[in-house]
């Protein structure tokens, strides 16, 4: 390894360039080969700080959403910075245990907890569920009482607010398939009293993600926070409001991301008097922008119409542009300083939609050449798969000047692994 024994003294700015967090990134892709992705861990560490930071003083907890990005290392991070997790199956609970996260800093979110998932996550002890439907809350308290135990939960409310993000990632509308209705969950209270293993005590809301305009979240916490004071006056007390997750990072230049300390002074004036805890569910904001995508030009490909740079990575590896038109910046680390050109920036797979760029403006690329997209430690390579039959790329802690192999670049074994011929016949 060329990277030096002790980190240097100085925290290395986690923006990437040709060396990220300290990391030479041209070595790091001969070494690990591509497609890759690398995070840097002081990159998270610095937006975890951030986060804490503006959260000073309030009876907060940070529940990362494992979805955004479940590697093992980037879980161990979270547990080791006393954060806990925000999970959505069984898989994801598991790799929050295995990563040292407490059960007690768990929450359970999601529309489709199975029964084996909730009695999972029973038997563990998780903090609470965030409960979606009355059948889920009543599969709860029926696995509860199985089990001579009181589970805590949250109910989720639709507040019916239009987040101002992508379609497919807004949550918050009525005709949006998460939560319930303010009316829904203040009958759920009203009957409370039937609940003998479910302790109803919570409040929980999401209105979606890569939300970069304060309103939405501003117009949600002052739903939820009437619904918890008119709670509060009928007798119902509320342990905790989870806030959910979504704050918007900066993908492209012109973007303004909320800050912490904003987003955390609108909660703190929505919620003045809650003395509750409060969850936070973030996901993006703690991992996007410290993670690349390293990525060599297969091909360049003079077609009829326009120049292609054919990638080694494809939409199996980063899917977001695929399916949102998610901009994300692609920058050269190796390439020659030649004059720009308009490339569309295409994977492999046998797919239109497998485009990262259209009409992207890049200094002129050959064969070989080492790019980076940026932006992608969120929903990057826990949104991937082996479509085409791609084994899934590997990926790398970055910190101060050394790396850690944290995924292995899948084989053609592991990728096929759990397939067999159909030789045996039943009947069913
Ligand atoms: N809490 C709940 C209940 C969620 O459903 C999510 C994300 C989060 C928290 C974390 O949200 P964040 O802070 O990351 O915005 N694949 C999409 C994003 C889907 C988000 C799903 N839920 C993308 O690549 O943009």
């Amino acid at each position: 390894m060329n990277a030096p024994d002790t980190p240097p003294p100085s925290r290395t700015p986690a923006v990437p360039g040709a060396s990220f967090d300290g990391v030479d990134l041209a070595a790091l892709a001969d070494r690990l080969g591509t497609p890759l992705y690398a995070y840097s861990a002081s990159a998270i560490r610095q937006r975890i700080d951030g986060l804490q930071q503006a959260l000073h003083g309030l009876d907060a907890m940070i529940c990362y959403a494992v979805k955004a990005n479940g590697n093992r290392a980037i879980l161990e991070l979270m547990a080791g910075a006393g954060l806990g997790a925000d999970i959505v199956s069984a898989g994801e609970l598991r790799r929050a245990l295995q990563a040292g996260i407490p059960p007690a800093r768990i929450v359970f979110s999601g529309v489709g907890k199975s029964e084996d998932e909730i009695a999972g996550a029973l038997d563990v002890g998780i903090q609470r569920f965030n409960v979606e439907s009355l059948d889920e809350l009543l599969a709860i308290e029926r696995l509860a009482a199985l089990r001579g135990a009181v589970a805590r939960a949250a109910v989720r409310i639709n507040p019916d607010v239009d987040a101002l993000t992508h379609a497919k990632i807004s949550t918050g509308k009525s005709e949006n398939k998460f939560g319930v209705s303010i009316d829904e969950a203040r009958r759920w209270f009203e009957s409370r009293a039937q609940l003998q293993h479910v302790r109803l005590d919570g409040l929980h809301v999401h209105i979606g993600s890569q939300i970069l305009s304060l309103e939405p979240f501003r117009q949600t916490l002052a739903r939820v926070a009437a619904f918890w004071r008119e709670l509060r006056h009928g007798g119902h007390p509320i342990a905790s409001i989870d806030v959910g997750g979504g704050l918007g990072v900066r993908y492209r230049e012109g973007e303004t991301p909320i800050a912490p300390a904003d987003y955390v002074a609108a909660i703190r004036e929505a919620l003045a008097g809650f003395d509750g805890r409060l969850l936070l569910e973030p996901g993006r904001y703690l991992v996007a922008e410290a993670g690349v995508l390293l990525t060599r030009v297969l091909r360049v490909k003079h077609g009829e119409a326009r120049d292609f740079l054919v990638l080694d990575a494809a939409m199996n590896d980063l899917l977001r542009p695929s399916l949102y038109d998610a901009w994300h910046d692609i920058v050269p680390v190796s390439a020659g300083a030649g004059p720009e050109v308009v490339y569309d920036v295409v994977g492999p797979v046998c797919e239109t939609g497998d485009t990262f760029a259209r009409d992207r403006r890049l200094p002129a690329c050959g064969e070989g050449d080492l790019l980076m997209i940026l932006g992608a430690g969120a929903y990057g390579a826990s949104m991937g798969s082996t479509y085409n039959s791609r084994p899934l790329p590997a990926e790398a802690l970055l910190d101060r000047g050394r790396y850690a192999l944290v995924r292995r670049r899948q084989n053609f074994e592991q990728m096929t692994a759990g397939e067999q011929p159909a030789r045996q016949w039943e009947t069913a």
